[in-house]
């Protein structure tokens, strides 16, 4: 580190703990490096915290911080080589291009990969390009180098959930947690994990055990982690108690905070998908979507503001960012026209639809988007959320063979949810498979009594 003092130093040390484990004092992290006057790397790091806001006040923030840092590092030439990789990862996010930036710390991991930060940060951009591979990558490295150190386990942990290699994943982040029982995001690995097992009532009381160490949290992972309690409990059949955390824990936290939203925003739509009346819920949320029409940080993270403002009724602003998506789109560089052209613009389309009823019209949308849908990033849980809006407008619109062959692959994948089975006793019934709709219909409800008994899978 170029030009550090003690001070410096302990404010860096402060924030990479304090980052890895998604805590609540970075405000602090900012005032320090709004005192800073020798040491780049301070306003350097606080450019790319206020980045990953994905927010326009976060993005101009960051414009002051990387001029000053610039200033202080002359430009580079006060700087080391690693400052330098830094100053270019930077300069890159604020230009708008993550990829650049994502390549720099690819390049930066390779040859520091005790950079934990910048581990983390080509994780996040890995990520938000729904580019698993990467995100394992820079989990690999950083493990490799630092098994020392407690927070590398559960990020490459997550890289491997994200590839699929699930029952690797569930090991690794145990290990996390047998060296540090409250990293929150060790328990968020092992509820993807057990999300993607459909092992619902370990899951839920995992959670529910973790729970006392998310005070600490900051909003995103605070707010993300209760979601993941009621992904579990929607699935348990025990929606009214989903809704009642969507009030207490994921929805008003920090409503202007755009993770807080997606949550909110996911929430309400997969109660809805289950039958749920979540009343005037939409509307309180809608009116912090509606300053997001046009900032396309993310294509993953604008199609569910465009959700949240549609299912609110909000028809103005979900035009306005139909129109914005689509020039959005229009304007991709090579590398993200699969995100905003092939996947994003058909998707908001079917989604608006979806959200006014229009399943008929929603189906095929949704259809064209979906074999797209990585690209827009966000996780597999996440994710999903499209791949059941899109179910949901093939059930009500009739297209029961397809409705059908998605159920199914749920089913193979998570045999363990009394809805699908009684989606599908309801479409084999409509399509004349009544034996069949029988047994399904017979193991949903054997299922959902032996949730309502609370026993294990
Ligand atoms: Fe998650």
């Amino acid at each position: 580190m170029s030009n550090a003092n003690g001070e410096a130093i302990a404010a860096l040390d402060f924030l990479t703990s304090e980052w890895l484990a998604f805590g609540n004092r970075l405000p602090e992290f900012i005032a320090a490096a709004d005192r800073e006057e020798r040491c780049a790397l301070l306003p350097l790091m606080a450019a790319n915290l206020v980045l990953s806001m994905y927010s326009d006040d976060g993005h101009r923030a960051a414009g002051q911080y990387l001029a000053r840092a610039k200033a202080l590092a002359r430009d580079g030439a006060d700087a080391n080589d690693r400052e330098r990789a830094w100053l270019a990862a930077t300069e890159a996010w604020v230009d708008g291009d993550a990829d650049r930036s994502l390549d720099r710390l690819d390049h930066l991991t390779a040859r520091w990969p005790r950079d934990l930060l910048a581990g983390k940060l080509g994780q996040l951009h890995a990520f938000n390009r729904g580019d698993a591979q990467a995100l394992l990558r820079f989990g690999e490295r950083l493990l490799d180098a630092g098994r020392d150190n407690r927070f590398v386990h559960a990020m490459y942990a997550f890289g491997l959930v994200e590839n699929h290699r699930v029952d690797e994943a569930e090991g690794i982040a145990r290990d996390a947690l047998s060296l540090d029982r409250d990293d929150p995001w060790a328990h968020h690995v092992v509820a993807h994990c057990l999300e993607a097992r459909g092992r619902l009532v370990e899951g839920e009381a995992f959670l529910a055990a973790m729970s006392d160490t998310w005070e600490r949290c900051n909003s995103f992972m605070y707010t993300h982690n209760w979601w993941h309690l009621a992904l579990f409990l929607i699935d348990l059949e025990r929606a009214d108690e989903a809704l009642a955390l969507y009030d207490k824990r994921v929805w008003g936290v920090w409503k202007e905070f755009c993770e807080d939203q997606i949550n909110a925003v996911s929430l309400l739509a997969r109660l809805e998908l289950r039958g749920l009346d979540v009343g005037d819920r939409w509307a309180d949320l809608a009116a912090y979507l509606k300053p997001r029409l046009h900032e396309h940080y993310s294509p993953f993270l604008d199609l569910q503001y465009l959700y949240g403002l549609a299912r609110a009724g909000e028809r103005s602003a979900v035009i306005e960012m139909l129109a914005s998506l689509e020039e959005r789109a229009e304007n991709a560089k090579p590398f993200e026209r699969a995100a905003w052209g092939d996947c994003a613009v058909p998707m908001a389309h079917g989604l608006a639809a979806h959200a006014t009823g229009n399943h008929a019209e929603a189906a095929p949308l949704l259809g064209r988007a979906m074999p797209h849908v990585q690209s827009i990033g966000g996780s597999i849980a996440q994710r999903a959320l499209f791949g059941a809006i899109h179910l949901d407008a093939l059930m009500r619109s009739g297209w029961n063979d397809a409705a059908i062959a998605l159920l199914l692959a749920d089913e193979h994948a998570r045999p363990t949810l009394p809805w699908t089975k009684r989606s599908l006793g309801e479409l084999y019934r409509r399509v004349g498979r009544t034996e069949q709709a029988t047994v399904a219909e017979l193991e949903a409800g054997q299922l959902a009594a032996r949730y309502r008994t609370r026993s294990p899978e």
